[in-house]
């Protein structure tokens, strides 16, 4: 392991247990947008990894989710989401995490993905495989769509202007379930680990895939955006899968970008 990824693991693990500590005070939470949440956890959280950060790498840069990053003068850039999955964290639903990731000019070579509920550490480096604790992961092997358990998320900000609930409903026809857990990172890291097929969303931020995208590709699977081109920070959604499916779920999302539904939703009936 590098002194990057080394560094990024002690970190998310110092940051988690941070977490769990708020998480049993029942923390409130502020609004930051209709329906965006903060919390004092995502704060401190963050103050936490920041302080580190800066105390290893002062040149390096640092995106924060919740505005603690600074511009540094190095090629390096730290993506930290302090907490993923604020909403579950508000309301005690456990599924959350802490994502660390670092990219190397336009190239992501070190992620970390911290869900302290469970003590999972997702972690994967440039080149060396993807590991959850001490063991290698591997994504899935289904080769159909129709034999595999996928997941989604829907952002919180603009969520009237969010079309994917025709991609839902089309998927969830086509595939064992879609499952809709509220936490992209670890979405991203069931993903790598074999757990979830295939996994897509609109509208993320570089904070919140940077590191699972990692994973995912680290862990021999594939990473596009909806359409099929290369996924970049700058996409406006994305998709990854075990790469077997890939096709597949292209053509399918394909079809619903242009309005042809396989599956049409059914009419209410009044009762
Ligand atoms: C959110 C979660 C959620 C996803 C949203 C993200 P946050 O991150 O990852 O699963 O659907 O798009 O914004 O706000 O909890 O860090
Ligand atoms: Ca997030
Ligand atoms: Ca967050």
């Amino acid at each position: 392991m590098s002194e990057y990824l080394d560094n990024a693991v002690k970190i998310a693990h110092e940051a988690g247990r941070l977490l769990i500590e708020f998480h049993r005070m029942h923390v409130g939470f502020e609004l930051k947008g209709d329906f965006d949440l903060v919390t004092e956890a995502d704060r401190a959280s963050e103050r936490l990894v920041v302080e580190r950060l800066l105390a290893h790498y002062p040149d390096h840069s640092i995106v924060a989710e919740e505005g603690g990053g600074r511009e540094g003068s190095a090629g390096y850039r730290w993506f930290v989401d302090p907490l993923d999955g604020t909403t579950n964290f508000a309301h005690g639903y456990p599924a959350f995490n802490v994502t660390l990731a670092l990219a190397r000019g336009d190239e992501m070579i070190v992620g970390a993905v911290y869900d302290p509920l469970r003590d999972e550490m997702f972690a994967a480096e440039r080149g060396s495989g993807a590991y959850l604790n001490d063991q290698k992961i591997h994504v899935s092997s289904a080769r159909r769509l129709a034999d595999s358990l996928v997941s989604t998320g829907f952002p919180s900000k603009k969520r009237s202007q969010n079309v994917n609930i025709h991609f839902y409903h089309q998927l969830a026809m086509s595939t064992h379930g879609v499952r809709r857990g509220g936490s992209a990172a670890l979405d991203l890291s069931y993903v790598a680990c074999g757990r979830l097929d295939a996994f897509w969303e609109f509208g993320l931020n570089p904070w919140d895939l940077a590191a699972g995208t990692l994973l995912v590709t680290e862990a021999g699977g594939i990473c596009s955006d909806m359409r099929g081109k290369p996924h970049t920070l700058k996409s406006t959604h994305l998709l990854v899968d075990n790469g077997l499916t890939h096709e597949e779920i292209l053509e399918l999302f394909g079809e619903i970008f242009s309005g042809l539904y396989r599956n049409p939703m059914p009419p209410i009936i009044p009762s």
